[in-house]
């Protein structure tokens, strides 16, 4: 089982962006965490960040040849990209998108997300936990037991 986690623009900078929003873990720290919990589950995962939309685009299409899930973070694009909506729904397999902060409780132009209606499902508003929370659910989903 290979799980993908494609990160969108500016969470390269988690730790010192917005610390009152997003909280001062970096990336990387997320990252060994979900590598930790891959073990745990005895999967695999390919975790990956880029700062444009066409890169995530062919991130997407890559996972969908050679991974069972994605977790996807799509950041900024959330809420604007038709393209990224339209990649999700173009390859075989379920995502589930995360958000580190609850962007129902933000700004009403981050109330939509374009990206969330393509996936199976949203998790977002607890940090970090979010992306175990959804690498737990993508595996479920894959395996057929949601
Ligand atoms: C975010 C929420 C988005 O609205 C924002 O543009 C981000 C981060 C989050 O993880 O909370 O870059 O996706």
């Amino acid at each position: 089982m290979i799980v993908a986690v494609i990160n969108g623009p500016n969470l390269n900078l988690l730790g010192v962006r917005e610390p009152d929003v997003y909280g001062t873990v970096t990336l990387e720290q997320i990252n060994e965490r979900i590598e930790a919990l891959a073990e745990e589950l005895g999967i695999e995962v390919a975790i990956c960040q880029h700062n444009s939309e066409g890169e995530i685009i062919d991130a997407i299409h890559q996972a969908g040849c050679e991974a069972d899930g994605i977790v996807i973070n799509p950041a900024g694009y959330t809420h604007t990209s038709v393209a990224i909506h339209d990649a999700l729904k173009a390859v075989p397999i379920p995502a589930i998108e995360v958000h580190l902060s609850n962007i129902l409780a933000r700004e009403d132009w981050r109330h939509r997300s374009m990206t969330a209606i393509a996936c199976e499902g949203i998790i977002g508003g607890l940090g970090a936990e979010s992306y175990l929370l959804a690498v737990r659910g993508i595996v479920a989903l894959a395996e057929g037991q949601s």
